[in-house]
């Protein structure tokens, strides 16, 4: 189906990232800057929300200006501007939203807000202007979203509807590398410091649980997290040397293994025609090959620049939504806590 050109520009500070983009006809980017607020954070182990919307509100004027010259545009050239508006940290959502409201009243370009995670899914439309556009995701399509503060299957039918079919019932995946990170002494954030340090480990080495919660399409990820504790407390009485590479690789490989086979068990299930992993979590490596190993679905996995969060995601969505209608008032609200079906 061919949707209206428009380009859009898009803000995104729902978490530590304050981040804008510039995106062509929902899928050609022409420009991305993502201000990480992640050295910050790191000294207290986690996000410290007062600080991060403090951090926005000193980042979101030159991470737009910045994002407009790399783009060689001016406000004057888009079509419309998109705004996460939801889930996230309320301080740290209501600064990208007041800026685009402002940037949106000073240009008379209307609104448009959008749903993180919707934004996260999209991240699967995106690639680089100038680039030869890489084959769209098809529909009926089985979409897997792991994040840091969501893990959830839906079933998209086509563009912006979707069915949720299940979602952790306890921690998030992205939420679970961060936790075992941490009881492992490894540094914030959890996932890319787990990715590493399993590195040269043996994945095989302890046989942590998986939650398989057969006849459901749910995740569950805090027994695991619970093994892997136990399984320190018992090493560490016998050896103040703990094999970190095999805990992590371990951990990890079970993770995967859930990911995977409960994506693919629903996508036969639902007859889908492709598979899309999006998300935090996949920019995890041993993940992005368990999905690329099989040969059963296509799968569709962002680039890494876009698993973690970015604008360029919330344009796609935006641009998305703008075609089909929707714009949002000045009185649009932020929404921390707002799932997508
Ligand atoms: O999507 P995201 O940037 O923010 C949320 O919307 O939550 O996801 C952040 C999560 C964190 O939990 C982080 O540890 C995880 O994604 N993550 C990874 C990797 N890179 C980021 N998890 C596993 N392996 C990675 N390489
Ligand atoms: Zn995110």
């Amino acid at each position: 189906m061919n949707f209206p050109p428009a380009r859009i520009l898009a803000i995104e500070s729902s978490c530590d990232e304050t981040a804008c983009a510039v995106l062509e006809d929902g899928r050609a980017l022409l420009a991305s800057t993502v201000a990480s607020q992640m050295d910050i954070h790191a000294r207290f182990g986690g996000v410290f929300p007062e600080v991060a919307s403090r951090q926005h509100v000193l980042s979101v004027v030159p991470v737009v200006e910045q994002t407009l010259a790399n783009a060689h545009l001016t406000l004057g050239d888009v079509d419309a501007i998109a705004v996460t508006r939801g889930p996230g940290l309320a301080g740290s959502l209501v600064v990208g939203m007041n800026m685009a409201k402002g940037l949106s009243l000073g240009s008379g370009k209307p609104l448009v807000g959008v749903n993180h995670l919707e934004g996260h899914l999209y991240s699967g439309w995106i690639y680089q202007a100038g680039d030869t556009p890489p084959a769209e995701p098809k529909f009926p399509l089985m979409a897997l979203l792991v994040s840091g503060g969501h893990t959830e299957l839906n079933l998209m039918t086509r563009h912006l509807k979707y069915q949720r079919l299940g979602s952790t019932l306890d921690d998030a995946a992205g939420e679970a590398f961060d936790k075992v990170a941490r009881l492992l002494g490894l540094s914030y954030p959890g996932g890319p410091a787990i990715q590493q340090a399993a590195g040269d480990g043996n994945p095989e080495r302890f046989n942590f649980p998986r939650a398989w919660l057969d006849g459901t399409h749910n995740f569950s990820f805090s027994g695991l997290k619970t093994a892997v504790l136990r399984e320190v407390r018992t090493l560490e009485k016998k050896s103040n040397d703990l094999p970190i590479a095999d805990l992590a690789a371990s951990f990890q490989a079970a993770v995967v293994d859930v990911l995977l086979n409960k994506t693919l068990s629903a996508a036969r299930e639902f007859n889908a025609k492709e598979i899309l992993v999006a998300g935090g979590v996949s920019a995890n490596e041993a993940l992005r090959n368990a999905f690329l190993a099989q040969d059963e679905f296509a799968v569709h996995i962002p680039p890494l620049s876009l698993c973690t969060d970015n604008a360029a995601m919330i344009a796609a969505a935006g641009y998305y939504r703008f075609v089909n209608g929707h714009q949002d008032g000045l009185d649009l609200d932020v929404m921390p806590t707002w799932p997508l079906s």
